[in-house]
């Protein structure tokens, strides 16, 4: 059993429940075959906890707010870091409380182990902005990324990606798209218009492969984290029928079935997660 289509829901709706170490979590989404997941966790300010087990899966995270110390080093806004499974790293401590998105790898996972994944920390708000490449067909959007992580043997990429406002193509209608693997995606500022809504910072989907989506617009411009679970180099293939641009849309998400009910509340209010 693989990862269910999630598309989307804003995190805001769901409620924290607490972990066995202290921290509070989100799951988002979570494979049951694999165990593989990923988590809004909340450590709380004088939070405190040991490094990774050897049977955990690699710890993929990102810090969306606050700060935390892991290995003796501070994780601050916007830091990303790797931990292989097995590395012995993650030791942890925040002294005012941290919200990281994390996202849990496979235990054994041989893509993931240490020795074979590398470990990585990167402050990437002192990363370069990548403008060279993009698809001619999301030109629209005037596109940036930073790349996080190329995963060994094609297992994929994490990086971020923006777009600046204004983001809206003079047709009124564009090709729809799919990919051969899958996509993920958290919004951390602005906003994208798709066909099942609004995505607000906050927003969070898991998209498995071959899922024709779009097309996607931005009045507001956006910044997200997104990962191409399955392969480092993003292939696109295009509809030949046009569909109309969603703009304003309604909220309609995509859900497996017997998701709770909060994550089909549309949310409008103040930003947070
Ligand atoms: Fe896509």
């Amino acid at each position: 059993m693989a990862r269910a289509h999630i598309e989307f829901v804003q995190t805001q709706s769901l409620a924290w429940s607490p972990r066995a170490d202290g921290a509070l979590v989100k799951v988002l989404s979570r494979d049951p075959a694999t165990g593989e997941e990923t988590a809004l966790v909340r450590y709380r300010a004088g939070f405190t906890g040991a490094a990774n087990r050897d049977e955990a899966g690699a710890e993929e995270f990102f810090v969306l707010s606050g700060t935390l110390e892991i290995d003796g080093r501070a994780r601050g806004h916007h830091a990303y870091g790797f931990l292989p499974q097995g590395s012995g790293l993650g030791a942890r401590h925040s002294a005012r409380g941290a919200d990281l998105l994390v996202f849990r790898h496979a235990p054994g996972d041989r893509n993931a182990q240490a020795g074979r994944a590398e470990v990585l920390a990167h402050d990437t708000p002192a990363m370069e902005w990548d403008v060279s490449t993009y698809n001619p067909g999301l030109s629209h959007l005037r596109l940036a990324r930073k790349v996080l992580r190329l995963g060994p043997g094609d297992s994929g990429r994490t990086f971020l990606l923006a777009g600046m406002p204004h983001g809206l193509p003079r047709a009124e209608a564009l090709p729809a798209e799919w990919h051969d693997h899958a996509e993920e995606m958290f919004m951390l500022q602005g906003t994208m218009w798709a066909p099942e809504g609004c995505q607000r910072p906050g927003a969070y989907f898991y998209r498995p492969p071959r899922i024709v989506h779009g097309p996607h617009v931005s009045r507001d411009g956006f910044f997200q984290i997104m990962r191409s679970p399955g392969a480092n180099e993003i292939v696109t293939h295009w509809t030949n029928e046009a569909y109309p641009l969603p703009l304003e849309p309604a909220f309609r998400p995509i859900l497996p079935e017997g998701s709770p009910e909060e994550w089909a509340r549309s949310f409008e209010g103040e930003v947070s997660w």
